[in-house]
Order: C-alpha cells, then structure tokens, then sequence
C-alpha cells in the first residue's frame, strides 16, 4: 500500500515534470502462470531511446530493456525465457510469460532523446495467487468426505473401546 503511494507520489512528479496528462497508472491483474503484455505508445516521443522499467516495493528502480530506435534488448537479468520485448510501429510491448509473484511491480516505460526523456506511461501488475486457493479448496474443501471416509474407523475404535470398558469391569468383578 506503501509502496503505490510512493509510486503514485513519483509518478505525480514526474507528471508536473514532464507535464504529461496521465491520470493514474492502469492496473493489470494476472494469476501464478498467466501471461500479460504491457504496452507503451511513443508516438509524438519517438526520437530514439526506449526504456522499460521495473520499479517493486522496497527495491531499486531496474532497467528491464532498452531501445535505440527498432532495436530494443532485454538486459541481463531479464534475458531468460519468461520475458520478450517487441516494437511495432510506435507501440512497445513487454511481454511476461508465466508470470511469478516476483514478477508483481509497476513497470513504465521512458523514451525521448538523449537530454530529454519522458515517462510514457506506468502499468501496476498484480499477481493473483488463487491457484493456491483453488489447490486449498481441492485438499480440505470436501468436508463430507474426509468424514465419511473416518467414520468406520471412529466406530471401530467406540467398539474397541466399550469392549475394553467391559473386560476390565468383568476382571475387577472376578478377581477374587
Ligand atoms: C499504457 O499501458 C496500458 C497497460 O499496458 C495500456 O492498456 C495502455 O494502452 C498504455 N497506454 C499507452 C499510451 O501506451
Ligand atoms: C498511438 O498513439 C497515437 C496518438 O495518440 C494514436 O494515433 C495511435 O493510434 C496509437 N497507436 C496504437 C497502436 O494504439
């Protein structure tokens, strides 16, 4: 929570700085395993640099990829199968393929000249964890089962139990 008001406060600044109209950034949600393609428009900032960045709580900003004119590249650490950068046109794409819970932050884009960069535009990824749920549900959600299934053993041990009550009593009233 923290956090988005940080990023809103950043991006407020950056807004005034830049004076872009941005309103707030868009939110995409996408569960454990899903893929989500953000996109950036440069078009009326197309003077050749690109950047993507990844910007998660508690963490430094990172440059996911950068672009020099149709030439955009993942850097290092993003450079593993799970993420793909893509230009068509003046839209920028960056695609992330089984998305992870690590993968949740807000990625924005910046593209501009050398001297004069602006953020484009700001997406807020939000990772579902609801496969876990659902795996939940599955393992303890059938109640009826469970019991059924622990019925005859619960009666077999009643039984065993009553059995063992009336040998002791028969024990205590012969022992003599
Ligand atoms: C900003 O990103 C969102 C989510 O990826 C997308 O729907 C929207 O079209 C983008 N806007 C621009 C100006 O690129
Ligand atoms: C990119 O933005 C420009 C200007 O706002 C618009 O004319 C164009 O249709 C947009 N391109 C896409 C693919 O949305």
């Amino acid at each position: 929570m923290l956090c988005g008001q940080v990023a809103l406060i950043i991006l407020s600044a950056v807004m005034m700085i830049s004076s872009l109209e941005l309103s707030h950034n868009p939110l995409t949600e996408a569960g454990i395993g899903e893929t989500a393609t953000l996109t950036c428009n440069v078009t009326g900032h197309e003077s050749g640099l690109f950047y993507w960045y990844k910007m998660s709580c508690g963490y430094m900003i990172q440059t996911v990829a950068l672009g020099y004119f149709d030439s955009v590249n993942l850097e290092a650490q993003f450079k593993i199968l799970r993420f793909e950068v893509k230009k068509v046109g003046n839209v920028y794409s960056l695609i992330i393929r089984n998305i992870q819970k690590e993968d949740e932050a807000t990625y924005f884009c910046q593209a501009g000249a050398a001297y004069r960069m602006v953020f484009v535009n700001g997406t807020n990824l939000a990772v579902n964890q609801y496969d876990v749920e659902t795996s939940r549900k599955t393992l303890f959600g059938n109640t009826t089962t469970v019991e059924t299934n622990w019925g005859p053993t619960v009666i077999g041990l009643g039984v065993l139990c009553v059995l063992c009550v009336i040998v002791i009593a028969i024990l205590v009233f012969f022992r003599d």
